[in-house]
């Protein structure tokens, strides 16, 4: 049906520095909640259903590249940052031949809704379809005129931002950078988002011409308004009212500020989702991050990586989740970690429990206060509630780990495993040198330091005798008067 301007690309600019940041990374490669943050706008850009996108890179080009991790998108190079204009020129083998729409996204625009853009293209779509009423050409008819829309907001604070001149009708006469901006212009508090939707033809025609007599001696991509109105074409203003979505990301405050405005959405929707938090502003969790209703986290809790969280599980004050499988209905209590390890349902843990590297916690174990579980397996029902440190063991169901045990696993050149079958009890103090197996239902004596395997419900004890010498006390002081 020939809907030729119904197509879409999109162009993401990431080949700046940051000279801002004062950092060795590039800029967009600096994370929010987890994420480079040029993983934000990318997806906002995909969610409006682009037939390509390309992205302009160059400074630390292959740390960028990697970062936005995207195998069908096409990378372009802009060697010298000279501009944002100059950068969307490096592009323009891709779309001069295309009639379609080019989206134009600045790369440091974390917040931006990928909703935002589809709307952007609609109305971009509308603009070039229906300016008036459809002329003879009836589907096919596109308005001439129309060259492009940039989407604008409002802001309290302009400062740093471009801002709009515009005529009655909401057609942008200009753009006006702050640097250029006399007193008056710097009033304008209506500012260039950094998001343009352009007619390519018309791009086409104007990309190259742009020129660099302004303050800061670059090919602006701003100053394609300008050229347009000289070809007597229209570029209109699309007013967003959400001025939060557009905040330019130049320095860390600014990611800071990105980042927390950001996180609180995303606790708002797992809000939404069935989560209950409490006091949400000192909540960090990010992207990856998949929680289940009915769960309910607390003051100071930090989910990170890919965690997940089942049903009815509580999170208490302080704790942190890296990469942690928590199953249904578990109670992970005060100043926990759990990092690269899985939890299953019921279980208890903590408070004060450090469990990592491929941890197993099976259902209904309880690990307790100052117990470390690293790389092991602990069995249903098993409990270990104060004071250990388990490493490297396989630990069967329903074994009782008295406190202060200990997997000596290292050797001091490699690490050994110790295995703890069925309903074994591990008495106080145990010293368990790996590799050692303690048989089903094996007991262990407390303080006792097990050097050998020990068979099923046998009881091992490694202790001197206990020598008792009557009235001490009284010999001791004597010796001290005399
Ligand atoms: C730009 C706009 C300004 C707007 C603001 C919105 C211009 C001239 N100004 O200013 O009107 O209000 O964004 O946030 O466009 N980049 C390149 N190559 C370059 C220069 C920049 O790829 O040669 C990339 C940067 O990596 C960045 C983006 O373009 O992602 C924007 O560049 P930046 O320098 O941050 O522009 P602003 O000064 O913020
Ligand atoms: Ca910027």
């Amino acid at each position: 049906m020939g809907h030729h301007h119904e197509r879409h690309i999109a162009i993401i600019l990431a080949a700046g520095k940051g000279t801002r940041f004062k950092s060795k990374k590039p800029k967009v490669i600096h994370k929010i909640l987890g994420k480079p943050m040029i993983h934000y706008i990318s997806l906002a850009a995909r969610w409006s259903n682009p037939e390509k996108v390309i992205y302009v890179v160059g400074h630390e080009k292959q740390q960028v590249i990697k970062a936005i991790n995207c195998l069908n998108c096409i990378y372009v190079e802009q060697k010298e940052q000279l501009g944002t204009g100059h950068a969307v020129a490096q592009t323009k083998p891709y779309w001069e031949n295309f009639e379609g729409i080019v989206m134009i996204l600045n790369g440091d625009l974390p917040l931006v809704e990928g909703e935002t853009l589809k709307n952007a293209v609609k109305y971009m779509e509308a603009l070039l379809r229906f300016e008036g009423a459809p002329a003879e050409g009836g589907e096919n008819y596109r308005n001439e005129n129309i060259a492009g829309v940039v989407l604008t907001t409002v802001v309290p604070n302009p400062l740093g931002y471009g801002r709009i001149i515009k005529d009655k009708n909401h057609r942008i006469i200009e753009i006006v950078e702050e640097k250029d901006a006399d007193h008056q212009t710097q009033q304008i508090n209506e500012i260039n988002t950094g998001i343009y939707l352009f007619y390519a033809p018309y791009l086409k025609e104007v990309i190259d011409k742009l020129e660099n007599n302004n303050a800061q001696k670059e090919y602006y991509l701003t100053d394609v308004v300008k050229l347009l109105n000289e070809m007597g074409k229209e570029v209109y203003a699309l007013m967003v009212p959400d001025y939060t979505q557009f905040i330019g990301v130049n320095d860390r405050w600014d990611l800071a500020k990105a980042e927390n405005i950001l996180r609180m959405k995303y606790l708002q929707f797992w809000s939404y989702a069935g989560v209950t938090f409490h006091n949400p502003e000192t909540i960090y969790l990010e992207f990856d991050v998949e929680l289940s209703p009915d769960v309910e986290i607390f003051h100071g809790v930090s989910l990170k990586g890919r965690t997940t969280i089942g049903e009815d599980s509580i999170i208490e004050e302080h704790c942190t989740l890296k990469n942690a499988k928590i199953g249904k209905n578990v109670k992970i209590l005060k100043g926990s970690i759990i990092e690269d390890s899985v939890i299953e349902d019921n279980a208890v843990i903590g408070p004060y429990a450090r469990i990592r590297n491929n941890a197993v916690i099976k259902e209904e174990a309880q690990i307790g206060n100052f117990v470390e579980v690293k790389n092991s397996t602990i069995g249903e029902k098993t409990a270990a509630k104060h004071l250990t440190y388990i490493g490297d063991a396989e630990i069967g169901k329903e074994v009782n780990i008295g406190a202060g045990t200990i997997t000596c696993n290292y050797d001091g050149f490699k690490k050994h495993k110790t295995v703890i079958k069925d309903r074994a009890f591990i008495g106080s103090d145990t010293m368990l040198v790996a590799p050692v197996t303690i048989g089903e239902e094996a007991i262990t004596g407390s303080g006792s330091v097990i050097t050998k395997d020990v068979p099923d419900k046998a009881l091992a004890v490694e202790r001197s005798p206990v020598k008792i010498i009557e009235n001490y006390a009284e010999k001791r002081k004597r010796k001290n008067d005399g």
